[in-house]
């Protein structure tokens, strides 16, 4: 089924461009249906060139209606204007100015990639190939260029007209019209380039950068939610002073503008100065807000603004490096809200998601490097893997080096390559010149997919007062590459004594171990620790040292005592998931039934000695009391995957918990009640909704009408979102009788509000009840819903197939044929959002055979069918290929 728009562009065929574009003039000219674009390129030969070089720019669904070469009309032999762009046969071997008119109809454009129209506002999207919907142009980033663009429009449609940069001039353009003239001069790649117009409110403040510069802030969204975007300038304030004491990076222009629209594929991007937001990731207040939307929103504008070193000052040779610019902001926002935050509750916060989103893609068909070598369509690699993964290597990076030398590192980094746009190779080269390291058994993590697993053993012996520990990693075969190497990763550790403390130990042989840490480079470590005189129990991998899945027979007792014990929170709650997780795969593979009561009963005594531990933080204490997802669990069986018995496992488990806690639980829940309430974003009172809201979720999950009543009351007496989110969500994860009921509430209340009506989308496709994968298509065959919307589309279809399993994965197949048949509707509007809802089938070949069948009969009648985009084509084919 691969066609020939499915070429795939390697890696090791990268070459400079032939030609430079030093300077960008640009004139866009708004007028509804048809936009009018003027760009002015001054282009010149690089090095090397040799003359009568064809000059090749990309362009995509642009129309042509006049192109000149120095100020002269191009003959009509000297140049041809495809479908994929515009060659210049044999231009000229100096500097030359290339001007080109072509015209756009941004409000036909429904997959909001170029210029296109959200809400009657104009805006752009250009990363990663968007730009050439714009212009003709070599629309690849390692092309930079500074521009000058003036846009003009109709004053009462659009009295805010932005681009990049400094705003150099304004004024009356006639005709009820008028312009403004803005100037970026940092040379920048196409991918960068932004333009909003539109009739739209701002919330505005100010920031002055640690050398004096004064910049401009200001946050633009829908007229009427102006207040809502007080949190996230509050966030930007805080992440621009973050980001000179951390990392040292100033601010370098005098504005700095941000954008909600309500139609985006993305979360945000990071266009210089002028970043462009899904409005879910900018506007909050607490009555439609979660304490997690708040965190979203803060963590996100982190993101993008610190883009604007890693990423924009130093951006990407080829889209091949795109781990280069977001493995290492992800890494940077994640340190930022560590600092901002919470350390310990940040980090298993984000391997939660890790092991939600980028184990599931590591370890089926769609599996691919950090840095891959090679991609049929780029849109495809905006990954967890290149994302998550990405800023899991370069925590590694800091964990080997440690705080002072990493610093050294990214100094010299910035230092090195600010105006570059460079690689991953660069960027290691940086580490092993400032630390005087050799980093190229570690650099191998960006270059192997799949998630290595770390088997350990051990022995303590009584009489030689000695012990033994081996480390041995494996990482199997992913597409494309059978056989793997070992890589260099940092375990960092601990042995615990008897009395719950760090034991000594008085040497150790066998490799490279330093007080709290052990470098495993090799397939496997033999250690011996001399002098160890009680049996330890080792916490290994502490703060989720490296990105491996660890198998261990410690037994539960080990790990329960560890939850109790360990100086590192984030083991105390890997602890206690191991335990759970361990009950419930026995449960599992035992016929779905969980069989060892006293285990049972031990994971739930501890779970109530930490909900009772007064050393504790609430926020920590809430991802402490919650049990792995039935995906983690999914992933953990690898083979064989039934995913009704794994909810209904689940489901029991957290029933004789419940029940076991039920008091402790009541008696938390109303403790707290007096720290979570009046509604403030104030760290404590978060935590302690947190915590609060996890005891309700757990009660619920008893199954006692009391339960449910309480819950009801919750949801129904509240002022703020996160309390009636979550009541709610309890409710419908336990499908109580009047779940139904409450979710038309719901509906009711929240009309009009579409990021309220996503959440009501997404607690209806995350329901058990057999009822749900109707309800879902009943929802989006109606009328109402808004198709061409990304985040509705997500919401809705995306949380059925990445987190419903049991419902998505239903034996007879209608949730698999479900989502098949939805990609292939929205791929005629929308590609990008089409491809990534597809990835719901990454782990199809793990289920049982039935299953199995079932799924691959929905893919095989789905690529038969034919007339997909490149998008959904090149995820379809990987994924059954495998
Ligand atoms: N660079 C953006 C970020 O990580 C990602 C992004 C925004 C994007 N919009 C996109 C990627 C559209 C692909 C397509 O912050
Ligand atoms: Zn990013």
């Amino acid at each position: 089924m691969r066609t020939e728009n499915e070429q795939t562009t390697y890696l090791k065929d990268y070459k400079p461009s032939a030609y430079l574009i030093p300077k960008v003039e640009l004139r866009v000219e708004i007028e509804p249906k048809l936009t009018k674009v003027t760009a002015l390129l001054t282009i010149e030969p690089a090095e090397g060139t040799t003359p009568d070089t064809p000059l090749v720019l990309d362009g995509k669904a642009l129309e042509l209606t006049s192109i000149a070469l120095d100020g002269a009309p191009l003959g009509l032999d000297l140049f041809e204007a495809g479908p994929d762009g515009l060659t210049v046969f044999s231009p000229p071997s100096r500097r030359f100015v290339l001007e080109t008119e072509v015209m756009l109809s941004p409000e036909d454009n429904t997959e909001l990639m170029g210029l296109y129209r959200s809400n009657g506002v104009w805006c752009t999207q250009c990363e990663p190939e968007g730009f050439r919907r714009i212009t003709y142009f070599l629309d690849r980033p390692d092309v930079l260029s500074t521009y000058t663009v003036r846009v003009s429009a109709d004053k009462t449609l659009a009295p805010v007209l932005l681009a990049n940069g400094n705003l150099v001039e304004s004024g009356d353009d006639g005709d009820k019209r008028h312009f403004a003239l803005w100037h970026d001069p940092h040379p920048k790649p196409s991918y960068l380039f932004a333009l909003v117009a539109g009739d739209l409110g701002a919330y505005r403040d100010a920031f002055t950068t640690a050398s004096g510069r004064h910049v401009a802030l200001a946050i633009y969204c829908e007229h009427g939610k102006e207040d809502q975007c007080a949190y996230a300038m509050d966030a930007l304030k805080r992440s621009m002073a973050w980001d000179e004491k951390r990392f040292g990076r100033e601010y370098d222009l005098d504005v700095f503008n941000i954008v909600a629209v309500s139609d985006f594929n993305f979360g945000a991007m990071e266009n210089k100065g002028l970043n462009i937001f899904n409005d879910r990731y900018v506007l909050a207040r607490p009555e439609t807000a979660t304490d997690a939307d708040y965190a979203h929103i803060e963590s996100i504008i982190a993101h993008e603004y610190f883009h604007n070193w890693t990423g924009n000052r130093i951006t990407c040779r080829d889209w091949f490096q795109l781990c280069l610019k977001e493995g290492l902001t992800v890494f940077r926002d994640q340190e930022f809200t560590s600092d901002e935050r919470s350390r310990a509750v940040k980090r298993i916060e984000d391997v939660r998601g890790l092991r939600m989103a980028q184990f599931p893609e590591d370890g089926g068909p769609l599996a691919h490097p950090a840095r891959p070598a090679q991609f049929r369509e780029i849109n495809n690699f905006y990954t967890a893997t290149v994302y998550e993964k990405g800023a899991e290597i370069v925590r590694m990076l800091a964990t080997f080096l440690g705080e002072t030398e990493f610093r050294k590192g990214t100094d010299l980094y910035f230092e090195r390559h600010d105006g570059d746009a460079t690689t991953i190779e660069a960027w290691l080269k940086v580490f092993e010149d400032s630390s005087g390291r050799d980093l190229s058994q570690f650099g191998k993590w960006y270059l192997q997919a799949g998630t290595p697993t770390v088997t350990v053993e051990e022995d303590w012996d009584q009489e030689s007062q000695t012990y033994r520990l081996s480390l041995s990693q494996h990482t199997a075969p992913t597409p494309g590459q059978p056989d793997k190497q070992a890589m260099a990763m940092p375990v960092k550790f601990g042995l615990i004594g008897p009395n719950g403390n760090a034991t000594e130990w008085s040497s150790v042989s066998g490799g490279t171990v330093t007080n709290d840490m052990i470098v495993l480079d090799k397939d496997r470590l033999d250690l011996t620790f001399e002098g160890v005189s009680s049996r330890p129990v080792a916490s290994l991998f502490r703060g989720f040292s490296a990105p491996v899945r660890v198998v261990s027979k410690a037994s539960q007792a080990d790990r329960l005592f560890l939850a109790r014990h360990d100086s590192d929170p984030f083991n105390r709650w890997q602890a206690l998931q191991d335990a759970a997780m361990t009950l419930m795969l026995d449960a599992v593979r035992n016929g779905g039934q969980l069989a060892d009561k006293e285990a049972t009963s031990a994971l739930a005594t501890a779970l109530g000695d930490t909900l009772e531990n007064d050393n504790l933080d609430s926020a920590f204490k809430a991802h402490a009391m919650a049990l792995p997802s039935e995906v983690n669990i999914a992933q953990a069986l690898a083979k064989d995957v039934d995913p009704s018995v794994i909810h209904s496992v689940r489901r029991d488990l957290l029933k004789e918990i419940s029940t076991q806690l039920s008091h402790k639980l009541q008696d938390a829940y109303d403790a707290l009640g007096k720290i979570s309430n009046p509604y403030s974003i104030a760290a404590e009172a978060t935590r302690a909704r947190a915590l609060r809201t996890q005891c309700l979720a757990l009660l619920v999950a008893g199954g006692e009408a009391q339960s449910a009543d309480l819950a009801r009351a919750h949801y129904a007496d509240t002022d703020n979102m996160t309390d009636r989110m979550a009541a709610l969500g309890a409710i419908v994860a336990a499908w109580t009788p009047d779940a139904q009921a409450l979710l038309d509430d719901f509906r009711a209340r929240f009309g009009s509000d579409m990021l309220v009506y996503d959440k009501w989308l997404a607690l209806n496709a995350s329901a058990p009840d057999d009822k749900c994968l109707e309800r879902v298509a009943a929802i989006y065959a109606s009328p109402e819903f808004p198709k061409s919307n990304p985040n509705r589309l997500r919401s809705l279809v995306g949380t059925f197939g990445m987190t419903n399993v049991a419902q998505f994965a239903r034996i007879d197949g209608a949730g698999f044929r479900f989502v098949t048949s939805f990609c292939r509707d929205v791929d005629g509007r929308n590609p990008q959002v089409a491809a990534r809802v597809l990835t719901a089938f990454r782990s199809w070949a793990n289920y049982e055979p039935n299953r199995k069948a079932a799924a691959k009969s929905a893919l095989t009648l789905m690529a038969t069918a034919g007339g997909l985009s490149r998008n959904v084509s090149d995820i379809l084919t990987r994924t059954l290929e495998g």
